[in-house]
């Protein structure tokens, strides 16, 4: 099966299963523990149905959204994801050239493998950093100052990660960064020609965010042990209120999900939060962003904007977080997968086959533009079965 065949999220999955060596699938597909809430993400959706308006003329569909001072052509944007060069040689070059093809914004990991520098040269779409707050406070502030001078466009700190999710798939596999072949990823290796060569024979693999500032270890660190020996837990919001204003512009708290954090997050100034569980792959057992979405909004929404990732795999799924609320749809999995299988064409694919999806699904719904979805237009089903 080819990249013409991929239709779906489960078809981008099924071809880069095909591609990637097992470790390195396993760690984009894994969550942690029992994987529950990875899977409760998408089933959140599920729990809701849409209800058309019929008879409503819809000729032009408008897909576009301004979020965080962002004006974006499509509600969904790539979430930030960390070693996108270790899924496909093109890593990050692929997914912001994609993301501006597609007039959406892109997030650049702290582990990203690419400098935000040069993705902020190459490309005219919002670019975010995200950012993770070191126990390395000059290394802090050196993050925050390069954003500065590129001129990121929104600062997202992620605020789940205070520690590593327990992610067995990794510690079976002995999966880590920078990537170092023993006897067993050789063998999987032998079985993946193709990943090989590319990894082998293209720009060596870097951390450019970290790299003039950790050593990381020489050898190789595991993402848990990179989460739990280098990342500060003593994190508080009178840190994260200094970093608001010393960034004085779009600040985003990714991670956030109880109604309290979020009026928290609007009373230190950020300008926006994405309800988030980080995929699954943190606290296993967490509540869905979906889920929480309705409460927050209605707690915070006329003060910064509320967006949420986790799960998405459908046009459906985004507009039913938009018709609760959301300003936009973040999604990682949903591209990362065709970034691996096919590198730019890949995620290109991956965008427009959700924006096809999107504006398929706003026709039916009787929407001409996104300021049409509104709560009347999505039920509980649960309601049905309790009354
Ligand atoms: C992530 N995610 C993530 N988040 C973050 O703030 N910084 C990061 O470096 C990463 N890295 C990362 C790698 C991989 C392989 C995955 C799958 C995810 C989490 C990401 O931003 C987003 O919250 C989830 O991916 C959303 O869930 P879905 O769409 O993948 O189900
Ligand atoms: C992950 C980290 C890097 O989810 O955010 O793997």
């Amino acid at each position: 099966m080819g990249l013409s065949a991929c239709h779906n999220h489960h078809d981008f999955r099924a071809l880069a299963k095909r591609r990637l060596p097992g470790p390195i699938f396993n760690y984009i597909d894994g969550g942690a523990d029992d994987e529950i809430t990875m899977r409760n993400n998408t089933r959140a959706f599920d729990r809701f149905d849409l209800v058309p308006n019929v008879l409503r003329g819809v000729s032009d569909v408008d897909l576009s959204v301004s979020i965080m001072g962002q004006d974006l052509d499509i509600p969904f944007y790539c979430s930030p994801t960390a070693l996108q060069r270790l899924f496909h040689h093109q890593g990050e070059y692929a997914v912001g050239a994609a993301a501006e093809a597609f007039g959406t914004m892109f997030g650049v990991s702290s582990l990203g493998t690419v400098s935000m520098e040069s993705l902020k040269a190459r490309h005219k779409n919002p670019q975010v950093y995200q950012f993770y707050f070191h126990k390395d406070r000059g290394l802090n502030t050196a993050m925050m100052q390069s954003a500065k001078e590129i001129g990121v466009d929104v600062m997202m700190l992620t605020v789940d990660s205070i520690t590593g999710g327990n992610r067995e798939r990794d510690l079976r596999t002995g999966f880590s960064i920078p990537f170092r072949l023993n006897l067993r990823g050789i063998a999987e290796f032998a079985l993946k020609p193709q990943w090989g060569i590319n990894y082998l024979t293209h720009e060596a693999f870097r951390l450019p965010q970290l790299d003039a500032h950790v050593d990381m270890g020489g050898g190789a660190m595991s993402i848990g042990r990179y989460f739990t020996e280098l990342l500060d837990p003593s994190l508080n919001w009178d840190d994260v209120a200094k970093m608001v204003r010393e960034w004085d512009g779009q600040f985003c708290l990714k991670g956030v999900m109880s109604v309290e954090d979020a009026k928290r997050a609007a009373e230190i100034g950020c300008t926006g939060i994405v309800l988030s569980n980080h995929g699954g792959r943190q606290l296993d057992g967490s509540t869905t962003a979906f889920d929480q979405l309705e409460e927050i909004v209605a707690a915070v929404g006329d003060r910064l904007d509320v967006m949420i990732d986790g799960g998405v795999q459908r046009g459906t799924h985004v507009l039913k977080a938009l018709a609760l609320g959301a300003k936009a749809v973040g999604i990682g999995r949903y591209y990362l997968f065709p970034l691996a299988a096919a590198g730019q064409p890949g995620v290109e694919r991956a965008l427009f086959k959700l924006r096809e999806e999107i504006i398929r699904d706003m026709r039916l719904m009787g929407c001409s533009r996104i300021t049409d979805l509104s709560r009347d237009m999505i039920v509980e089903r649960e309601r049905f079965s309790r009354d």
